[in-house]
């Protein structure tokens, strides 16, 4: 079995952090959320991963090499465009030969892994299985319509009037069936060729189409809160290990994770949370369920719920929860006369000021 992971995409930049950055990099727990798809991958006993990528190709070639630091190998499979989820399977269609395999988006995060599911399918090869879970809002999603005993009736893309609230999960797997039904289907409304229609095809052609719905999933849309929440998530299963330096005026109390080369001096921290390689926490407070990246520099700060990405400086602002701060951001307190706040904010910023 193969795993074809979809990495590519148009490189918009969606908001908040991933102006900067493509959305399958977006960190979950200092580490990005792409990790944990090639993470799923190895732990379900596949080795062979194909990688969709597009515009973005070298930063995830740069994050992901030649996959060896997760145990895979990794085929790179350039895609000329964003044409659809249906389209990556197109063009992977000679990586995959006849293999069964899982396709798994790169912006998808499952707690829990996808080993069941992928030994489930092993055993009973149905000829696609989709995984689906309740949103509240579904019109974001594909979603499906099942029948009484629970099999797949129908599948529609990002309906305006959802026939349920089961939205597709960015988990599919396949037998070498779905290549017939890449092949017979036509681009859809938005010019994309949609794994839906393609499932949709299967179901129409009385093949075999199950699924299974979970619980505990996520993607990157944007959502502070969501983000917040699936940090929190992570965090929660993390292991205490202080690989950095703490002086003997710190306190770690907790589930905390201090990566090598990180330095906490005069300060409290308060698991779970995770430090970076190369940050430095002076005089502060870190409390729950904070992840800091690397090279940050965190001093006379109380932060909490919150995380913090690569080379942020924090000086002086008491008190930040349920915060996300980008990548090189400063914050400073403001000289005290005259009396005001001088801000330089990217596009999209969104700042709540102590009044
Ligand atoms: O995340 C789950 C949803 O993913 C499903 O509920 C939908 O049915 C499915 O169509 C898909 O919807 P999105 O509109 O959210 O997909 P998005 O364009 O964000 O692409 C998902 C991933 O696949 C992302 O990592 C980029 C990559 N991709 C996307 C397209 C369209 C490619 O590599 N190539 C492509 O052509």
């Amino acid at each position: 079995m193969k795993a074809l992971v979809l990495s590519g995409g148009s490189g918009t930049r969606l908001r908040p952090i991933t102006h900067t950055s493509p959305k399958q990099l977006v960190p979950v727990a200092n580490k990005p959320v792409l990790y944990y798809v090639l993470e799923d991958i190895a732990g379900a006993g596949i080795t062979d991963v194909g990688i969709v990528v597009g515009e973005t190709a070298d930063e995830i070639q740069d994050a992901v090499g030649d996959g060896s630091k997760f145990g895979l190998q990794v085929t790179y499979l350039p895609q000329q465009a964003p044409l659809g989820l249906a389209h990556a399977v197109l063009i992977a269609r000679e990586y995959l030969g006849d293999d069964d395999f899982v396709m798994y988006l790169g912006d998808n995060f499952v707690v829990g892994g996808i080993t069941e599911l992928v030994d489930e399918f092993r055993a009973e090869r149905p000829d696609a299985r989709i995984l689906l879970t309740r949103v509240p809002d579904p019109t974001a999603f594909g979603v499906a319509e099942l029948d009484a005993e629970g099999r797949v009736r129908g599948l529609e893309e990002k309906p305006e009037q959802p026939k349920s609230d089961l939205a597709l999960v960015g988990v599919y797997l396949f037998t070498p069936a779905v290549h017939e039904a890449v092949r017979a289907i036509k681009p859809s409304w938005r010019g994309e060729l949609e794994i839906t229609h393609a499932l949709q095809w299967l179901i129409d052609h009385r093949r075999d189409v199950r699924s299974t719905v979970i619980h505990g999933y996520w993607k990157d849309t944007g959502n502070v809160a969501d983000m917040l929440e699936v940090n929190r998530t992570v965090l929660e299963g993390i292991e205490a290990r202080v690989e950095g330096s703490v002086d003997a005026d710190s306190e770690v109390i907790g589930r905390v994770r201090i990566d090598a080369g990180a330095r906490v001096l005069g300060s409290r921290i308060v698991g779970p949370a995770v430090i970076g390689a190369g940050t430095v926490i002076v005089n502060s407070y870190v409390g729950p369920y904070s992840s800091i990246a690397d090279n940050c520099r965190i001093e006379d700060t109380e932060i909490e719920f919150s995380i913090v990405l690569n080379d942020a400086h924090l000086n002086g602002v008491r008190r930040v929860r349920a915060s996300l701060v980008g990548r090189s951001v400063t914050v400073s307190p403001a000289p005290r006369v005259p009396s005001s706040n001088r801000l330089v904010l990217g596009d999209h910023s969104e700042v709540q000021i102590a009044s």
